[in-house]
């Protein structure tokens, strides 16, 4: 079977990255539609050899479609997912609109393809930095139960818009030049305050919210806690955003159930990890780094290291292309999932 496919947001940063990941990938396309706002409808972009015009996206728009990807901004997920469901189409939500929907499955494919089949037309795609987490999470919670996860990110800026990594490139010119940096965009496009991102690191992803923490730390702790079905796992995070154009950084300390766990018993589990690359052998100054993981899907982890003090605790870095696998790869491979299981 082939499928009719729409990208909301094909303008996107994440966007771009889905049509280049359909281009090459072996997914069964008939047709795709490539949507976004008004301002880039007639715009032109070639996929497998073929000219495809940018629409406009207005709810007509669905029709005839099989799978939408949508990653135009949550607003635009509330608007217009309701009319694709309708005109039958699976949507694959890369905004944080529904995450959190008790009504809505939240996947990572290697974590819990099962929740797919829960599906009432609308699966959401996790945030960036929670996806790479969860990936190398997983296989040691399976294999020695966690506890705990205390995690700090070196987020990149392309996790926050092209108009962001605009903004850090003419900042790190001005900067270079001798001027004096312009912000408008980040920390967060939605709040008052804007601070330079070149040559910085800024301790703020998203507004603030409840506790002190930001929405983006909320969004690790609760969709961690929601991917794994537990509730019980104890979860903190700081997010920063740092001067790197792709490829998110986590600092991760994390505290297995099993008391007698030796970095040699996690690197065993972690080598053959679906979609996690080990790269750990400081010996040799091997380990992975946001420049080397871009442009790639799996996610790089190392540094892998025991407390000080905790017996049962473990600290690791782990990387990952934040556009990949943080959004378009693991939006694309929902889809393929969704295939081979025979829901689609
Ligand atoms: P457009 O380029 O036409 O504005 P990013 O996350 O990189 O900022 O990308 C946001 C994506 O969301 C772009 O593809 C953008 O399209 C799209 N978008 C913004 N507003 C709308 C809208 N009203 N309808 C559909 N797509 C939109």
């Amino acid at each position: 079977k082939e499928y009719n496919v729409a990208i909301v947001g094909a303008t996107g940063a994440v966007g771009e990255k889905m049509l280049g990941l359909l281009e090459n990938a072996s997914f069964p396309i008939k047709s795709l539609k490539l949507l976004a706002s008004k301002r880039s409808a007639g715009k032109v972009k070639t996929f497998r050899g073929q000219e495809l015009q940018i629409e406009e996206t207005t709810d007509e728009s669905f029709e005839g479609i099989d799978i939408a990807l949508f990653s135009a901004g949550g607003g635009i997920t509330k608007q217009f997912s309701p009319a694709a469901i309708k005109a039958g189409a699976v949507v694959i939500d890369n905004t944080s609109a529904f995450r959190m929907d008790p009504e809505t499955p939240l996947v990572v494919p290697e974590v819990n393809p099962e929740d797919l089949r829960k599906h009432k037309g609308l699966i959401a795609n996790p945030n960036c930095s929670t996806i790479q987490m969860v990936v190398a999470l997983q296989p040691l919670r399976e294999k020695f139960g966690l506890d705990r996860v205390i995690v700090s990110t070196y987020q990149a800026v392309s996790g926050a818009g092209l108009h962001a990594l605009e903004e850090l490139k003419a900042q790190t010119q001005a900067v270079l030049n001798g001027e004096e940096p312009v912000a408008n965009i980040l920390p967060c496009g939605g709040d008052k305050k804007h601070f330079p991102i070149a040559f910085n690191a800024l301790p703020q992803i998203d507004v603030f919210s409840e506790g002190g923490y930001t929405y983006e730390e909320w969004k690790m702790i609760n969709e961690t806690k929601k991917i794994m079905g537990d509730n019980e796992i104890k979860v903190s995070a700081t997010c920063v955003r740092i001067p790197v154009m792709s490829g998110h950084s986590e600092s991760v300390y994390f505290e297995v159930d099993d008391k007698n766990v030796s970095v040699a018993d996690i690197w065993e589990v972690l080598k053959d990890a679906p979609g996690v690359v080990l790269q750990d052998d400081t010996a040799n100054q091997v380990y992975p780094t946001a420049r080397e993981s871009v442009g790639k899907n799996e996610t790089f982890v190392g540094r892998i290291r025991k407390d000080v003090d905790v017996d049962n605790g473990f600290h690791m870095w782990v990387v990952s292309d934040n556009l990949l696998k943080g959004a378009a790869w693991n939006s694309v491979q929902i889809a393929e999932k969704m295939i081979e299981m025979g829901l689609l």
